[in-house]
């Protein structure tokens, strides 16, 4: 028996996570740790909440007590640690709760594992869910004059689409530039230095953008879906140049388990679906696979497309180089990206209650209040 402890669970990925746990290892007591903050959903879960080998605990991981008497009372093993604010627009805002939950909420739970586990390391582990944005960005180039997205070929000997020559490599130096960012970095390196300092087996993976269901709809995807079909404009920051590599969460969500069970300790993993896609074009395939799918013509909500201020400290570009995860330990991604999108999509259409639920009340108010000035 091993007792998992997977904080911010009841979120995006966290909650994928649990689910994959959850199913794959019924000889394992999960514990899902989750504040509920804005973006913590039980609803995410429903499918898995009764199963015996499942425990949700509602608490903050900054509540340094709480997370000791915690780590006794399930005499936790592993830990999985995905809770954070995870909004670079609210870390813009608000960059305190940032610091707060993503530094001092890691803090408080790498001390927390370190007094249960008292120096015997034997079958523990602590994996940190990280970002790709703690590399900072990357640059649109053009070499040899060829305009992208142009094919390139990675160190696997893979072939895929970049709109630049550089990547995100493990070896990357840190360089983050919005409050959010800094937070992770600077968690991914208290996780570090308890590996460093104290021996403790730790894992950190820096993963690409995740879409797919259960995303909180202030994220691109989810939120340009749900107006295409309220039929509200879709704001996109800047020229909508900016590129992203999009990854299917349920191949992050695999990717996690793999590590977990196989991962070298402390190493560091990069995540990511080499597949790379420029906001507007990106804005259009959902459009697109909108429309057909609700029975409008094509092109129907084109015309919502608005472009609005840009994102403060925009990053240009995140591609992610996951060739080290591929050889070493036999992960790849499993969707190709017309397919991920067409089942995500459908997936928010199918939901339109778990949805509306959330957009209604004090999101619909917050939503309005970020966007009234600049649509
Ligand atoms: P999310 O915002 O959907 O979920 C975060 C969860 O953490 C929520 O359930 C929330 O209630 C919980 N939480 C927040 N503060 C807490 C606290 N103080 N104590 C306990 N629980 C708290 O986030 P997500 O998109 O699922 O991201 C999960 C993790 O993965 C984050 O660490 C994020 O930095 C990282 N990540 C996300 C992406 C992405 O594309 N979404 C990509 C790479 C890495
Ligand atoms: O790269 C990994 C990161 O991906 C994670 O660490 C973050 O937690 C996650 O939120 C995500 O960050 P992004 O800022 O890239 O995701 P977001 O969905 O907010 O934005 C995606 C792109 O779309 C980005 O270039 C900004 C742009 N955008 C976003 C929103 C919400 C718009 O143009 N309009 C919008 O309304």
């Amino acid at each position: 028996m091993k007792n998992i402890l997977i904080t911010g669970g009841a979120g995006f990925i966290g909650s994928h996570v649990v689910r994959l746990f959850v199913k794959k290892y019924p000889e394992y007591h999960i514990i899902n740790l989750d504040k509920l903050t804005y973006a913590g959903n039980l609803a995410n879960l429903k499918d898995i909440e009764n199963e015996p080998n499942y425990t949700f605990v509602k608490a903050d991981i900054c509540d340094y007590e709480r997370m000791t008497e915690l780590f006794q009372q399930y005499d936790i093993d592993g830990v999985i640690h995905l809770a954070a604010e995870s909004h670079v627009d609210r870390s813009i805002k608000d960059p305190f709760t940032f610091a707060r939950t993503n530094v001092m909420g890691t803090l408080s739970l790498l001390q927390a594992a370190k007094l249960h586990w008292n120096g015997d390391w034997n079958g523990k582990r602590f994996y940190h869910i990280s970002t790709d944005e703690v590399y900072g960005a990357l640059e649109l180039t053009n070499p040899e004059g060829i305009e992208p997205p142009f094919t390139t070929t990675a160190s696997s000997g893979e072939h895929h689409l970049a709109y630049g020559a550089d990547f995100f490599y493990e070896t990357t130096k840190y360089d983050p530039h919005s409050p959010y960012s800094a937070s992770k970095a600077s968690s991914d390196h208290f996780v570090r230095a308890y590996h460093d300092t104290y021996g403790m087996p730790t894992i950190i993976t820096n993963c690409s953008n995740n879409y797919g269901p259960y995303q909180f709809p202030e994220k691109l995807i989810p939120l340009f879906i749900n107006n295409i079909r309220q039929q509200k404009p879709l704001p996109v920051y800047g020229k909508g140049e900016n590129v992203r590599d999009w990854l299917y969460v349920e191949d992050h969500a695999r990717a996690i388990d793999v590590i977990f069970h196989n991962g070298k300790v402390a190493d560091t993993y990069n995540i990511g679906g080499f597949n790379e896609w420029k906001n507007i074009d990106l804005i259009k395939v959902i459009i697109k696979t909108v429309d057909r799918l609700l029975g409008n013509p094509e092109g129907h909500s084109l015309g919502l497309i608005t472009y609005v201020t840009d994102r403060a400290g925009h990053d240009l570009r995140y591609a992610i180089d996951s060739t080290k995860l591929q050889r070493e330990l036999g992960w790849e991604p499993s969707l190709q990206f017309e397919e991920g999108i067409e089942k995500t999509v459908r997936w928010y259409l199918d939901n339109q209650e778990w949805m509306d639920n959330i957009t209604s009340g004090e999101y619909e108010k917050y939503y309005e209040e970020m966007y009234k000035v600049q649509i």
